[in-house]
């Protein structure tokens, strides 16, 4: 029995120590391979078809201030007609030249597309892509947002990626920090290394086969809500979309993936930042209020945005034309 049992004992052993070293390896290997797990399989998001495209929004001018890209579902009628009256008109910017396109997929009914070819006849702000309209779809409606930079608004000085639940004060972001721009920078709400949500029918659900075996994202990036960059760096990033493997997710995808990959080909001195603005957002409805109520010309909040339920954004915007009036009348209350 002896030699038996000591056999046994030994190559248990020897069982426990390959099964370690395969876990240590597989660890390894999955932190080192982020790059190639891009570059995998699947479809090309660059690859997009223009449904409906307005070639003119920037082709009628000379240089255009600032284009304003506003994913949409494409069901939200209502609520771009509720954007184009409040802080989507481009008259209240004047002289800058501001111009709003809305970004949305497809559905397949043909009533809605009629609706929606009829709406871009009547405001012409609308670029519609050939892929199906969904929460999960929203990485293709970014790419289709750089695509048509690229290809027909090259003259933005600066470019907002944003969201139809989303309300911008552009007069606070014109007057004090449109300035300090640099052309290197992107603004917006930096994320470090968010949990990623490995949930079924959550809206950030990411599929297991995309960053397998990792808890967090492997880069920082910053919240699709709100992205203000330079418009020159929009071909680099459209460019590098059209190499990269699709990620469900896409604030990850545009502002993480996208960035590291251009920010590879850079030296240090020259590689693209991100200019942190959390503490200038909110989606805290007393907070918002009271700022743009009390504080006057003291308010410094840039970006509100509700996250799941419709934000109301008249009421956003009724507050901020009532905080501008004020801080314009100096110490004079005027209510
Ligand atoms: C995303 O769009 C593609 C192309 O239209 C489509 O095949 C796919 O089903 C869509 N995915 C979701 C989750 O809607
Ligand atoms: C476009 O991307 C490719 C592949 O990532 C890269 O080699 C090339 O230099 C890029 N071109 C421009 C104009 O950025």
């Amino acid at each position: 029995m002896k030699p038996v049992r000591c056999f046994w004992k030994r190559n248990a052993i020897l069982v426990c120590c390959l099964i370690i070293s395969i876990w240590f390896i597989y660890n390894k290997s999955n932190r080192s391979s982020v790059r190639n797990e891009f570059h995998s399989g699947l479809s090309n998001p660059g690859d997009i078809r223009y449904l409906i495209n307005n070639k003119h929004v920037c082709h009628d001018y000379r240089s255009v201030f600032c284009i304003i890209l506003v994913s949409s579902d494409i069901t939200h009628f209502n609520r771009r007609v509720e954007l184009r009256s409040t802080w989507l008109k481009s008259n209240n910017y004047r002289p800058k030249n501001v111009q709003v396109v809305y970004l949305t997929g497809s559905i397949d009914d043909k009533n809605v597309q009629n609706k929606l070819m009829l709406e871009s006849q009547t405001y012409s702000d609308i670029i519609q892509g050939d892929f199906i309209d969904s929460y999960q779809n929203s990485t293709y409606k970014g790419v289709l947002g750089f695509k048509w930079v690229s290809e027909h608004c090259r003259n933005a000085n600066i470019v907002i990626k944003t969201h139809d639940n989303v309300v911008i004060n552009l007069f606070l972001f014109f007057e004090k920090f449109a300035m300090h721009m640099n052309d290197r920078e992107l603004l917006g709400k930096y994320i470090r290394s968010n949990e990623i949500v490995r949930v079924k029918g959550s809206q950030y659900y990411v599929p297991t086969r995309y960053l397998k075996g990792m808890i967090y994202y492997p880069l920082p990036y910053l919240s699709g809500l709100a992205v203000i960059l330079p418009g020159k760096l929009i071909p680099l990033y459209f460019n590098a979309s059209i190499t990269s493997e699709y990620f469900p997710i896409e604030d990850f995808f545009l502002f993480g993936i996208l960035t590291a990959k251009i920010n590879h080909d850079f030296s240090d001195t020259s590689k693209l930042k991100y200019r942190d603005l959390t503490k200038f957002i909110t989606s805290d409805e007393r907070y918002w209020k009271h700022c743009y109520l009390s504080l006057k010309g003291n308010c410094n909040l840039l970006i509100v945005y509700q996250e799941l339920h419709r934000l109301d954004t008249e009421s956003v915007w009724n507050v901020i034309i009532k905080n501008r009036i004020q801080s314009a009348s100096g110490h004079f209350d005027m209510e």
